[in-house]
């Protein structure tokens, strides 16, 4: 199929795929109340005996995460006996997939390819009589895609009670036509409010919630459940909305930005909204404003840095100097008081010798413009997406310090030219059977 025929039947098929999902995404939110009985039993169990009940309610699921090029990976392992995979930490999609044996189209990753004959545990899914496997077929916002047929696996990841946290039937994809990703990953954990993300399939009993911390270097961790919850000195918080056109995503509303001290407010430009106009995503690189009022925050700095510009083909604005001094600090204002200060590091890349803005004004890809708060500008901050209070938390952290800091290989290195922009475009298949 042609670009301009695959995408003509995908914008076909996507307005009743993303109604249906967004009636599973509504439906799946907990009941007001479940929340408050359970952190009551939670918080009582500490002082009783341990039981199988109290140490699953008391745990909290967790795995090392590690920054590689441009995206942040999680360790994770599926199958039985069970197999490690690197995947990449994806809060704009929902489903886990891995690359799976016998590849129609793989690229390189790190791990060996995941084997679904090897493992005991794993079931392809059925979607209906008539219809014997059931395929899924996302294309994200850089373009690339991965094919492949959903299947229920075992999962297992790390947990703070000491023995790991395992999510026996859980429904992933196995991609055996893959392109476009830059990575040495072997998949990706979507993490969206969609039902067949990790934190969906978790169950009510993880309240929604999940926090990571990305270090520029080094390792750190993504928690679930009761260890997510995001609090304590310097913390903010902000709303979370979404969207009924975008369902699964998690959107912030954006109110300004600031400039080193000149303040460039949403209001009065088209951009400004009150319902969230930012979409939050780890699995994207930079950070994406809306050509209008981006314009307006790169005047600001314009008028601050002095050094020459220049502008790289795919609209990234460089400055010839190799100091960041010169550079303004940004603040992003999000809505309720939310303000972050973000550190230049999250701002600002050197690249050879220029200094480039992180913060990118063109059209992201041919069909969509929106803005999006991207993972470097989150660096070093402990974010929690609380789905039970509708609330995003930032905290200042130095997220790589307190771990091991793992040795890092020559390719982890973070560069401009590659960057991925790695929320759902169009889900092209996902057969609608849900959970
Ligand atoms: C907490 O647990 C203890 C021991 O199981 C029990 O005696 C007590 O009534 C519980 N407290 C509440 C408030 O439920
Ligand atoms: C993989 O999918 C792409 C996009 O649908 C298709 O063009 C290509 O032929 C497929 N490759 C294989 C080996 O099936
Ligand atoms: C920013 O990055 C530079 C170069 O990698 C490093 O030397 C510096 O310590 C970083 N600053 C912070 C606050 O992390």
């Amino acid at each position: 199929m042609s670009f301009a025929t695959r995408m003509m039947s995908i914008i076909l098929s996507l307005q009743i795929i993303t109604a249906f999902l967004f009636i599973t995404a509504t439906a799946s939110s907990p009941p007001s109340g479940f929340t408050m009985d359970l952190i009551h039993r939670r918080t009582n169990s500490s002082s009783s005996r341990r039981s199988n009940v109290d140490d699953q309610l008391r745990s909290s699921p967790y795995a090392d995460i590690f920054f590689e090029t441009s995206e942040y990976l999680m360790k994770l392992k599926i199958g039985t006996p069970p197999v490690e995979i690197d995947a990449e930490i994806d809060t704009g999609s929902e489903i886990i997939w891995t690359q799976c044996l016998p590849c129609l189209n793989c690229y390189n990753q790190r791990n060996i390819i995941f084997d679904p004959s090897k493992s005991s545990t794993y079931k392809a899914r059925t979607c209906n009589t008539r219809n014997p496997s059931c395929n899924y077929d996302l294309v994200y916002g850089d373009q690339s895609y991965t094919i492949g047929s959903l299947a229920t696996e075992t999962v297992t990841i790390q947990s703070t009670s000491g023995h790991s946290y395992v999510m026996p039937k859980t429904v992933i994809g196995c991609s055996h036509n893959s392109s476009g990703f830059i990575t040495t990953a072997s998949g990706i954990v979507g993490l969206s409010w969609m039902s067949l993300s990790l934190i969906s399939q978790m169950g009510k009993d993880m309240l929604g919630a999940f926090s990571y911390c990305f270090s520029p270097e080094g390792t750190s961790k993504i928690s679930f459940g009761s260890n997510a919850i995001v609090s304590g000195d310097g913390t903010v918080s902000t709303p979370m909305f979404t969207k009924t056109e975008k369902p699964g995503f998690y959107y912030l509303n954006l109110d300004a930005v600031s400039v080193g001290e000149t303040r460039v407010e949403t209001l009065g430009t088209p951009f400004h909204a009150v319902d969230g106009n930012m979409m939050i995503d780890s699995g994207t690189t930079f950070t994406y404003l809306p050509a209008s009022y981006c314009s307006l925050v790169r005047e600001s700095v314009e008028k601050v840095v002095t050094a020459e510009q220049f502008t790289l083909s795919d609209g990234t604005h460089c400055y010839k100097t190799k100091t960041m001094d010169i550079f303004p600090v940004i603040t992003m204002h999000f809505s309720a008081g939310a303000d972050l200060v973000l550190d230049k590091n999250n701002t600002y890349m050197a690249d050879g010798e220029a200094i480039c803005l992180m913060i990118m004004c063109s059209p992201m890809t041919p069909v969509a413009e929106a803005a999006l708060f991207g993972n470097r500008a989150q660096n070093n901050f402990l974010v929690g997406y609380d789905r039970s209070s509708l609330q995003v938390s930032f905290k200042p952290t130095d997220c790589g310090v307190t771990e091991d800091k793992k040795p890092r290989d020559s390719t982890s290195a973070a560069s401009f030219s590659q960057f991925n922009i790695k929320f759902v475009l169009f889900i092209v298949v996902l057969s609608l059977i849900r959970l």
